[in-house]
């Protein structure tokens, strides 16, 4: 019967992964990887989770079921550091969800089952949005955001296709931080794809997987608390895994703004229903790890002092990387710009190869590069690289 499957592709990030390390020169650089990592190469634990952690041990009273909805505790703590005032007092449905990746899944579960029938999305985005939104058996409708030759985005398309939407439609949209690009919409922009929102009738599901990576927490969450102020009704799917450094424990939330607390309840229904006959559960350590940092402002402060160290090495790459790229490609000044972990350079697949071959330069075939693979020793000597093309 199994025969009736098959053989899938291997996920082309996992498989250079593979490749990069079974590279045994020296020197060798990883640009592929998709984590945060800091000057030794390291993807650390921050200090408030392991403190956090020690706490758990020792006064954590059960292991027994969290519940579908998972920690109100947790809930409305991540929530108040999404949102800030945008979010106070709004009538909202939230679960605790297994990352980021569940919480987009449940979203996209809850809209087919609204009758929602497509949900628009900007080009580039990160691969598993679209294939997220397929298997929910929602249509997903693409139109271009981002020019790689350039660097632009395109707000002007982007706007146009949007006003061709159907009311009822989605749109998700990147809280900031943009995977795979870096490129963010200004505040002005932020304003207007909000008006046009609300004007359309349309329903954003709005991505935050990479808070305080970019200009800082609040910073980061600036458009979406825009928005949030401007919808009746929004979803906003929250990854605790780069922010909180806690990827395995896979923890995350999905929150959806509502116009009333009756209609609030009955979204948080849903979403329980849809999580019971799903994983059932969510995960619980990683949650707690999360409520225990922001229910106590000395392991709140230092969480916030130890993700500014990790921002400010990634604007400091970036500076160095757009001065010495730009002598070559002059659009690349953009990196300085662009926001996060990542920036896709406009190379051909070729050069992406030779790096690879010639210089043990590693990322994939699409040109994304993670910063934060770079250590600032290493700098210099892959700008020369990539000049050498
Ligand atoms: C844009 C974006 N959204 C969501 C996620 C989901 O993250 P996780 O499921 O690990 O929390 C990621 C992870 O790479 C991402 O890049």
């Amino acid at each position: 019967m199994f025969d009736a499957l098959t053989r899938q592709p291997d996920d082309p990030l996992l498989a250079l992964i593979g490749l990069f390390r079974a590279d045994e020169r020296a020197g060798k650089v990883d640009l592929g990887v998709g984590v945060y990592r800091d000057e030794t190469g390291a993807t650390p634990i921050f200090r408030a989770v392991k403190e956090a952690e020690r706490r758990l041990v020792e006064t954590q009273p059960t292991k027994a079921y969290v519940g579908p909805e998972g920690d109100p505790v947790f809930l409305d703590r991540l929530w108040a550091l999404t949102t800030g005032e945008a979010g106070k007092g709004r009538a909202t449905a939230a679960l605790q969800t297994p990352g980021g990746s569940g919480a987009l899944r449940l979203a996209a579960d809850l809209m087919a089952r609204m009758g929602t029938k497509g949900i628009w999305l900007g080009l580039p985005s990160w691969p598993n949005h679209a294939s997220i939104f397929k298997a929910a058996g929602l249509e997903v409708i693409t139109y271009p955001f981002f020019d790689i030759p350039s660097q632009a985005v395109l707000f002007d398309r982007m706007m146009e296709a949007l006003a061709g939407a159907a009311a009822g439609d989605a749109v998700l949209l990147h809280a900031s931080c943009h995977n795979p690009t870096g490129a963010n919409l200004s505040a002005e922009q932020w304003r207007a794809v909000s008006d046009l929102i609300a004007e359309k009738g349309l329903l954003p599901l709005v991505d935050i997987a990479y808070q305080g990576y970019g200009r800082g927490l609040d910073e980061d969450a600036a458009g979406l608390r825009t928005l949030l102020a401007t919808v009746p009704e929004a979803l906003v799917s929250v990854s605790c895994s780069k922010s909180f450094g806690l990827y395995r424990e896979r923890t995350g939330a999905i929150y959806a703004a509502c116009s009333n607390s009756e209609t609030a309840l009955s979204v948080r229904t849903n979403l329980a229903a849809l999580a019971r006959t799903s994983y059932s559960m969510p995960p619980d350590h990683g949650a707690a790890i999360v409520s225990t940092i922001l229910g106590d402002p000395a392991l709140t402060a230092d969480w916030k002092a130890e993700i500014e160290t990790m921002r400010l090495r990634i604007t400091t790459i970036r500076e160095r990387l757009a001065a010495g790229l730009s002598a070559r490609w002059q659009v690349l000044t953009a990196i300085r710009e662009q926001e996060g972990m990542f920036s896709l350079l406009p190379l051909e697949e070729a050069d992406v190869l030779k790096l690879r071959a010639e210089h043990a330069i590693y990322m994939p075939t699409s040109g994304r590069i993670n910063i934060a693979g770079l250590k600032t020793a290493e700098v210099d000597a892959v700008i020369t690289k990539f000049l050498s093309l």
